[in-house]
């Protein structure tokens, strides 16, 4: 299996060499054109055996990683937070800024894309909240409007796919699902994680503090979620929101019925979900397989070295993925994507010297090692496993709570990607089935997508399109 593996980063090593460096946004047409007979002539030959077997290894992976929770009990009352912890992590914060403004001088770093502004320059109404939760986060909620809609259809809040942030539907331009649902006169919410761009503020707690870092899904779904739906219901005047995204907006969406029940969900009419993540134990990408097996490894780097950020924003990172997948060999990333996420030809690479200002963007490690948890589980979605001594400190019992997936109740269209290696369709499936019975509007699998395919599509008709028109049938009541 490590021999196949090898053999697919040849090609990545020679289209490193062929794809060159190109040093600016204008340039981006003629690099496509360069490398686009490679991909269709070398490398996808090579590539396709290799990714129909890598989810083999990866399936076989995943069933052993329950078993190898070894250090955690120990990792998480001992390393978490304290002083050490906290001492080496400021030393490489530290390190790291500098590194940056070395690395930055030599190859710049566009600034952040803010949904706002980028929408304002394709000349659409763009304006920009922050809301503060309970927990003193400070979160970016950004609208988006058509000039020329007399009135709007509907309210359509979109939250963030996991590792990026409110960027996350403006990635392919003009043909990002924001537009579409904009140019179709629906009024657009973009909404905000605590850790993602956009997030990283917080009035009680530096983003230097492990304090900071302590947070999954639950809190997204708990805390950050109703505090959103809230303050758009109360700006736009309406109980009828209707709720787009994926992966995480999944997992959000439960924890927020679960913990809540009918208190904010009464706020949603439906949803309209692309590889929601519920159930995820039949993981199957090798490259997360392999990460859910060391994730205590992850969480002892994380403490020691960046208060417990997964800190794919930290500038050293930020610029390495910057440069190589936005400027000097998009077509490397294509084919990381393809290993991390499953075999697709939806990845408009094109687009990612665009993707890549605002994401891969940080999280918690707790946020990553909540999923990499449930990896190898069939049909299991509870709270954070902390370790017997930590859960009963944090929930005053030694295993944590299930989530109760049927407090869902709200119409939920899902959409399985079926390329994924990651949220697996039978794992949507699963958890479709598991909602109310009032919940479960329609499933449908969306053969030649990933997971990644939702951020950067080629055929973005194919893969928006299916949740627009029935958003579109559901507002008409025509079935
Ligand atoms: C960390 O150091 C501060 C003083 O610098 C002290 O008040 C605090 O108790 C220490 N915390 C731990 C967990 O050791
Ligand atoms: C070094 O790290 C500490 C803690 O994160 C921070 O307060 C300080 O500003 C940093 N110094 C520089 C020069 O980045
Ligand atoms: C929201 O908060 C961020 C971070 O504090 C700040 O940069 C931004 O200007 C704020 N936006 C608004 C509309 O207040
Ligand atoms: C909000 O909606 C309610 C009922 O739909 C209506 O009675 C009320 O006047 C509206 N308020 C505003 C400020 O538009
Ligand atoms: C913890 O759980 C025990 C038994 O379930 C219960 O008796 C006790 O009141 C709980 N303590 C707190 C602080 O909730």
């Amino acid at each position: 299996m490590l021999r196949t593996e090898s053999w697919a980063w040849m090609p990545l090593a020679l289209l490193f060499l062929v794809g060159g460096p190109s040093t600016s946004n204008g340039q981006q047409e003629s690099v496509t054109d360069i490398l686009n007979p490679i991909v269709e002539a070398v490398a996808n030959p090579i590539l396709e055996p290799v990714a129909a077997l890598a989810p083999i290894p990866g399936a076989l992976i995943g069933a052993a990683s329950p078993f190898t929770s070894i250090l955690n009990p120990l990792l998480q009352s001992a390393l978490l937070q304290n002083n050490v912890t906290q001492f080496s992590s400021d030393i490489v914060t530290n390190l790291s800024a500098l590194v940056a403004l070395l690395a930055n001088a030599a190859l710049p770093v566009p600034p952040y894309l803010r949904p706002d502004l980028e929408a304002e320059k394709l000349g659409f109404a763009g304006e920009n909240y922050n809301v503060t939760t309970s927990d003193g986060y400070v979160l970016g909620v950004f609208r988006v409007r058509s000039r020329t809609c007399a009135s709007y259809r509907a309210v359509v809040v979109l939250p963030p796919g996991i590792l990026s942030n409110a960027a996350t539907f403006i990635y392919i331009k003009e043909n990002s699902l924001v537009y579409r649902l904009a140019r179709r006169c629906f009024d657009v919410w973009l909404i905000t994680f605590r850790g993602y761009l956009f997030g990283r503020e917080n009035l009680l707690l530096s983003d230097t503090s492990s304090e900071f870092w302590d947070f999954y899904a639950y809190h997204w779904g708990s805390i950050d979620l109703p505090a959103q739906l809230k303050f758009v219901s109360e700006k736009t005047n309406s109980t009828r929101l209707r709720y787009m995204g994926m992966d995480q907006a999944g997992t959000a969406l439960l924890f927020m019925n679960h913990v809540h029940g009918q208190r904010y969900q009464r706020l949603l009419a439906s949803t309209y979900l692309l590889a929601p993540i519920g159930y995820l134990g039949r993981l199957s990408s090798t490259a997360f397989a392999t990460l859910a097996l060391l994730r205590d490894v992850l969480t002892a780097a994380g403490a020691l070295t960046l208060h417990n950020e997964f800190a794919l924003m930290n500038p050293v990172v930020h610029s390495v993925f910057y440069n190589l997948c936005g400027r000097i060999s998009p077509i490397t990333c294509y084919y990381l994507f393809q290993l991390l996420g499953g075999q697709t030809r939806e990845l408009n690479y094109p687009f990612f010297y665009y993707i890549a200002r605002n994401t891969l963007d940080s999280t918690s490690i707790t946020a990553f090692n909540y999923y990499l948890q449930q990896v190898g589980k069939i049909k299991y979605m509870a709270y954070f496993d902390y370790g017997p001594t930590e859960n009963m400190r944090r929930y005053n019992r030694t295993t944590p709570e299930n989530v109760n997936i049927a407090a869902t109740t709200v119409p939920c269209s899902f959409y399985a990607l079926g390329s994924d290696t990651v949220t697996v369709p039978q794992d949507v499936l699963d958890t479709w089935n598991a909602l109310a019975p009032s919940a479960r509007s329609s499933y449908e699998v969306l053969p030649n997508y990933n997971g990644v395919s939702p951020f950067v599509p080629v055929n973005s008709e194919g893969i928006y399109g299916p949740m627009i028109r029935r958003l579109e049938a559901d507002l008409t009541g025509i079935p």
